[in-house]
């Protein structure tokens, strides 16, 4: 069998790979390795079958829907996953056929509802029901410390002691470790007493993870992340450097360049780019029509910070504005630069839609 770790801080993913029908599965893909995966399938010559996530997470983004996607490839999660998304929905001792690779669910409940071990011959891919030395925690959403004790102790903890534990999270960069390993000296499972194991996870009183509510909405609604909307927008339009437009504006005044200033009326009026126009991003698809009658006038937007003007100059493009811009930074980075600002508005003429 192929086989390959992923790290992405403290997030563990796997790709595992038949070696004579190159047929792959993918096993808790997060978001910003999402190339890494794709690089890696194709140097290996490997044909992805499966995406698995093995639980709901709310710590970090899943990249399965995203990959799923774009690879045609279905993704795998528990009956009682909530993402809408999942393609294919595992009950306890479904199994997952690749190649000659063979993926038998089973559920463990405790850290989410929803939360799965993947079991192989040799190993088990135990999410984050158990980790090394530790175990997932049980005080976020659907999490359970009494279902967590029978999930691993009345299921997972009795499979064979040389099996390999390979979990969806380890902050010490251990590869893996084993399921008797586990028994003797993670210190959570020496409260082998269902009592004191409960006690002790109702105790544990740790911060909440960066991220939650919004890992927890992107992987359970298969919607996107704030940072892949601006990427997404960022690839669909070109960038203007501030040298550049501060050239351009000195050299005639910008020409027919419109330098669009998205920002509220009280930070135009407070100091803007000289010559720009004024067209708060709440109202951009109101007033569009009036404001740019000339759909092929070249646009540079901008904002406080560079990020709504990138969504803008997407939508203007979307709009039909094929010459639409973003300053590349915001105002706060030309100010910052040194470049001018004024700070009333400009005896502009406005075109007449006469
Ligand atoms: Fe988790």
């Amino acid at each position: 069998m192929l086989f390959e770790a992923f790290a992405a801080g403290g997030c563990r993913s796997y790709i595992l790979g038949c070696e004579a029908s190159r047929a792959a599965v993918l096993i808790d893909p997060e978001l910003s390795l999402a190339d890494h995966y794709r690089g890696h399938l194709l140097q290996n010559a490997l044909t992805l079958r499966y995406i698995v996530d093995t639980h709901t997470h709310a710590d970090h983004f899943s990249a399965s829907r995203q990959l799923g996607a774009t690879l045609g490839v279905p993704v795998v999660m528990h009956r009682q996953a909530a993402a809408p998304y999942a393609d294919l929905r595992l009950d306890d001792g479904d199994m997952l056929i690749a190649g000659a690779l063979k993926l038998t669910a089973m559920h463990t409940p405790g850290h989410t509802g929803d939360s799965m071990c993947l079991v192989m011959a040799d190993r088990v891919f135990t999410g984050d029901t158990l980790l090394i030395g530790g175990t997932g925690r049980t005080d976020l959403p659907s999490g359970d410390p009494h279902a967590l004790y029978e999930s691993l102790f009345q299921k997972l903890l009795r499979l064979p002691g040389d099996t390999r534990v390979y979990p969806a999270h380890d902050y010490k960069d251990r590869e893996h470790s084993t399921i008797a390993d586990e028994i003797a000296a993670n210190p959570r499972l020496q409260k082998t007493e269902r009592a004191e194991f409960v006690a002790m996870m109702r105790d544990l009183d740790l911060a909440a993870p960066t991220h939650l509510t919004e890992a927890l909405r992107t992987n359970m609604s298969g919607g996107k992340t704030v940072a892949q909307l601006l990427a997404e927008a960022a690839a669909r339009v070109p960038f203007m450097a501030m040298e550049e437009l501060d050239a351009r504006l000195g050299a005639n005044s910008g020409g027919d360049l419109v330098v669009l200033d998205l920002r509220e009326k009280e930070a135009f009026a407070a100091g803007h780019i000289s010559g720009a126009r004024h067209l708060p991003r709440g109202q951009l698809e109101l007033r569009v029509n009036s404001e740019l009658p000339d759909p092929t006038v070249r646009i540079v937007t901008c904002c406080e910070f560079g990020k709504i003007s990138t969504l803008a100059a997407a939508t203007l493009r979307e709009l039909g504005y094929l010459r639409a811009t973003a300053l590349d930074g915001g105002i706060a980075a030309w100010r910052t630069a040194g470049y001018s600002l004024e700070a009333e508005a400009p005896a502009v003429p406005r075109p007449s839609s006469s």
